[in-house]
């Protein structure tokens, strides 16, 4: 069995495993099953300001909707009360979660200024949380409000929650900055001991019989860890000190081993718990673990960051330089069988850009 501890905001865990912020975070009994499988450590739901729980994520609808399409997380999905429960009832979840787990116990917050994320993020440190994770989720819907004063309030909210607490505090990104690598770095200054790369946003749908608008929680797909695999992969060598997390589409073992290769420290997983329940941490540390014996790893340690952008063979896959590459590497079924087939492969960059990277001993 290889070694599988890793090190996340200054903690040992035992596996780079951990759950992200969502249902089966907020309640006791799925906590403790988490634990159970294997889980490294757990990130509570986020305590959202109220006026955004109730005017403007409206999750009470959102969950509820949820439960009912998919059939397969009925029973994982708990009554989604928790999201609307105030400082107190999050606070008590923490007193309850740091009772009686012994992984570390990260709180999350979303707030509308810099003061109310360091109010709520004391509140729940006070309460025992052992770090805090800054959910910044918003929409900048306003034309009139530029990208550098939307940057200012997030940094700012890192800096008064840094001043705030004294445990690690870790800043959940969006990926959508015009450029992310800049306010990442900016992001550290201010105070983030990690990052987690990143939220999902959820998008409104359009109801064209009742001309409403939906708002459907959608699980993610595999597909989706290829964002947070490309800026991990940059932004690695660049913040060496800084803990990243890979958020979005981490669903099996093969995913966690592909984060930890570009850097990751920990791989966060919420829809595939969701989908599979959380005894899937095991089935995913088991196939990590066979992975890295089959391809003489040792350990997580020695994995990771062996394929970030600074180690690739070739550095520009995850820049624009290999845009070009990719694009005419796409073939149009011309009638033609052989041609038809290569539509049927997933696109791919020409030649096999791991050469050679075969394993530790490499
Ligand atoms: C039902 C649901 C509730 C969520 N609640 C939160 C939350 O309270 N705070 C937060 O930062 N992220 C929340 N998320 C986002 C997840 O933590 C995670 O970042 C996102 O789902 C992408 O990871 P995944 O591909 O493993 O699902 C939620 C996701 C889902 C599906």
């Amino acid at each position: 069995m290889a070694d599988l501890r890793t090190r996340y905001l200054g903690f040992d865990l035992r596996t780079p495993l951990v759950a992200s912020a969502g249902p089966l975070t907020g309640r006791l009994d799925t906590l403790l099953r988490l634990e159970d499988a294997g889980i490294g450590a757990v990130v509570l739901p986020s305590l959202f300001e109220e006026e955004l729980v109730s005017e403007s994520l409206q999750l009470h609808d959102v969950l509820e909707y949820g439960t009912e399409q998919f059939g397969e997380a009925l029973s994982y999905l708990p009554d989604p009360g928790f999201y609307d429960i105030g400082p107190e009832r999050h606070a008590n979840l923490v007193e309850g979660a740091k009772a009686r787990l012994s992984v570390p116990v990260i709180a999350s917050v979303n707030a509308t200024s810099p003061e109310a994320f360091a109010r709520y993020a004391s509140i729940l440190t006070d309460a025992g949380a052992d770090a805090v994770e800054l959910n910044l989720y918003a929409v900048p819907a306003n034309p009139d409000v530029g990208s550098e004063s939307v940057e200012a309030g997030y940094l700012e909210a890192i800096r008064h929650v840094r001043a705030a607490v004294t445990v690690p505090v870790a800043a959940k990104l969006s990926p959508f900055f015009s450029s992310t690598g800049h306010f990442a770095r900016r992001a550290v200054e201010a105070g983030a001991d990690g990052l987690v790369l990143f939220n999902r946003f959820y998008q409104p749908d359009l109801d064209l019989e009742s001309l409403d608008a939906l708002t459907i929680v959608e699980l993610s797909h595999p597909f989706e860890l290829r964002l947070p695999l490309r800026w991990i992969a940059i932004l690695r060598s660049r913040l060496p000190d800084v803990s990243l997390a890979a958020s979005s589409g981490v669903h099996d073992g093969l995913a966690a081993v592909k984060a930890l290769l570009v850097g990751a420290d920990v791989t966060m997983m919420t829809s595939a718990l969701l989908r599979n329940g959380p005894e899937h941490v095991g089935t995913v540390e088991s196939v990590l673990d066979s992975w890295l014996d089959a391809h003489d790893y040792e350990s997580v340690d020695q994995l990771r960051g062996s394929f970030s952008q600074s180690a690739a063979p070739d550095p520009s896959t995850f820049e624009r330089a290999n845009y070009l590459r990719v694009l005419s590497s796409f073939h149009l079924p011309l009638d033609d069988p052989e041609e038809e087939a290569l539509m049927a492969d997933p696109v791919t960059t020409a030649g096999p850009v791991h050469a050679g990277h075969q394993g530790a001993g490499r």
